[in-house]
């Protein structure tokens, strides 16, 4: 049985009181309930250590991990840092952090086995433009993320390894992939995970879909067999439609 997820990508919202503020509030209303889906938030990385310290049910993540170990990298956050603020997750390849950071799939690379290795769960993101969706190409763009991505991480480590689709052209633009054209992409990324690791590690990958993903759509979209949940944006910082999107399982 593949884990159902769905995560709350905060990206640079909320400050440290609003962040302690909703956290609990998803905590709330995720405590005690019996539900498939694991719950999970990405706050900045200043609220991680605090946040910790009010949920339980609910897991937390980060939205980025630094490339290196340690040492001179002013500014930088390191992935054995996250795990010490109480972080099990951390976000990898974010299409924000792709365009705007330059972050190409070779220093996502480094990432990816630096988080697995110091014990955190990556999720790690993956999607086209709009520009390669017409031109055709969003298979190509789709595999080599992955390929590269995802290069020299064993069966073991791939076990930890969370996959979300976020279609660049959906991201933060009300417009959502229909769930035809995600159940297609989350049924290629199954093959692509076949190819690389064999078949029980792509059976048993969460692929999440990402991109205006909201309380109207959710259930839509998680009912298709290749979706196992969602990375959401805008819609994670309002408790209320959060968890109506969790409540879509
Ligand atoms: P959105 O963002 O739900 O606001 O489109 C999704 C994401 O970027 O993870």
């Amino acid at each position: 049985m593949r884990k159902k997820i769905v995560a709350g990508n905060w990206k640079m919202n909320t400050d440290l009181h609003e962040g302690l503020e909703l956290a609990k509030a998803v905590e709330e209303a995720s405590q005690g309930k019996k539900r498939d889906a694991i719950v999970i938030i990405a706050p900045p990385f200043t609220h991680l250590a605090k946040i910790s310290e009010v949920i339980s049910d609910v897991k937390l993540s980060a939205q980025n991990c630094a490339s290196e170990e340690s040492g001179a990298f002013t500014g930088e956050v390191s992935p054995a840092m996250l795990r010490s603020s109480g972080a099990e997750y951390v976000i990898i390849g974010h299409s924000e952090r792709r365009t705007y950071y330059h972050e190409e799939n070779v220093v996502l690379n480094r990432k990816m086995r630096l988080a697995v290795s110091n014990g955190l769960k990556p999720v790690f993101c993956c999607g086209e433009m709009l520009e390669e969706r017409e031109a055709g190409v969003l298979f190509d763009v789709i595999k080599e993320q992955l390929k590269v991505g995802l290069d020299g991480l064993s069966e073991k480590d791939i076990a930890n390894v969370v996959i979300a689709y976020e279609p660049v052209w959906a991201i933060g633009t009300g417009v959502t992939a229909s769930p035809d054209q995600a159940q297609e992409m989350h049924r290629f990324i199954r093959d692509v995970l076949e190819e690389l690791f064999g078949h029980d590690v792509a059976a048993s990958t969460t692929i999440l879909y990402g991109g205006s993903c909201k309380p109207s759509n959710a259930k839509e979209l998680f009912s298709n067999p290749d979706v196992d949940g969602g990375l959401i944006g805008g819609a994670s910082l309002k408790a209320e439609d959060f968890i109506q999107i969790v409540n879509a399982f």
